[in-house]
């Protein structure tokens, strides 16, 4: 444990893109010695999260969901994350250790921010950084993202088109991410740019049912909402 850690009770953890060993040692330790285990689970649906770490979970923990309302306004989603964020707050009052569970890297476009935000006003909270799917994406398709001077970008598939071919235009490889029900959107740009042969697609990567495939092959409309497109433009290897 570094020196400067004993004082810290609230932990977001990434836990990694799904396989259950792609977690850090680090993350595991705090996980292990958490009193109380914070997770996210969209409404009345299973939690993707708990079900990554299910097998390092430790016997006896106590467990908290964090309900977060499947819609695209801010205003009931900011509700839940005053609601976690005051029940984690009592819960640190109490001397507890909380570990709150992230997909992949909890500050890679993860809601964990929302409660970091919220809680570092009055606590230190640690964070443990995570696999993201950008790299398990680029590992498991076999994708060198970046060489030398090559300018990456995240490109979230929620664009509209103008944006995307701009951004696409400008990378010298890109990961376009949330892609599902943006899918045709995306092949469109990427065959409109001339991209759409290069376009490596991956969905669950690392998960149970993963699946990966070239876009040009691919004649689904719509991308579960773990996928994402890699895209890389000439590599000189
Ligand atoms: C809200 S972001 C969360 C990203 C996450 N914090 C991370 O570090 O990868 C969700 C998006 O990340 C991508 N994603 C996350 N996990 C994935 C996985 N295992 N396989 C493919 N895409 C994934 C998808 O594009 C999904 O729509």
């Amino acid at each position: 444990m570094a020196a400067n850690e004993a004082d810290i009770k609230i932990w977001g953890l990434g836990v990694g893109p799904g396989d259950p060993e792609l977690i850090t040692l680090k993350a595991l330790r705090i996980l292990q010695a958490a009193d109380v285990i914070a997770y996210p689970a969209p409404d009345g649906a299973d939690s993707l999260v708990r079900a990554i770490a299910a097998t390092h979970m430790p016997v006896g923990a106590e467990e908290m969901i964090i309900s977060t309302p499947m819609v695209t306004e801010r205003h009931p989603a900011q509700n839940a994350y005053d609601e976690a964020a005051g029940q984690i707050d009592e819960h640190a009052r109490a001397g507890k250790t909380i570990a709150i569970l992230c997909e992949g890297d909890p500050f890679f476009y993860g809601s964990f921010m929302y409660l970091y935000s919220r809680l570092s006003e009055n606590w230190r909270v640690g964070v443990v950084p995570g696999v993201s799917s950008l790299n398990a994406g680029a590992a498991e398709l076999g994708v060198p993202l970046a060489e030398r001077n090559d300018v990456v970008s995240v490109i979230p598939a929620t664009l509209d088109e103008a944006d995307l071919a701009e951004r696409l235009a400008a990378a010298d490889a890109a990961v376009i991410i949330k892609v599902g029900r943006h899918l045709d959107k995306v092949r469109r740009v990427l065959e409109a740019e001339g991209l759409a042969a290069g376009a490596r697609y991956i969905e669950r990567a690392t998960m149970d049912g993963q699946r990966i495939a070239s876009l040009d092959d691919m004649s689904d409309q719509k991308a579960p909402y773990f996928s994402l497109i890699i895209v890389r433009k000439a590599a000189d290897i």
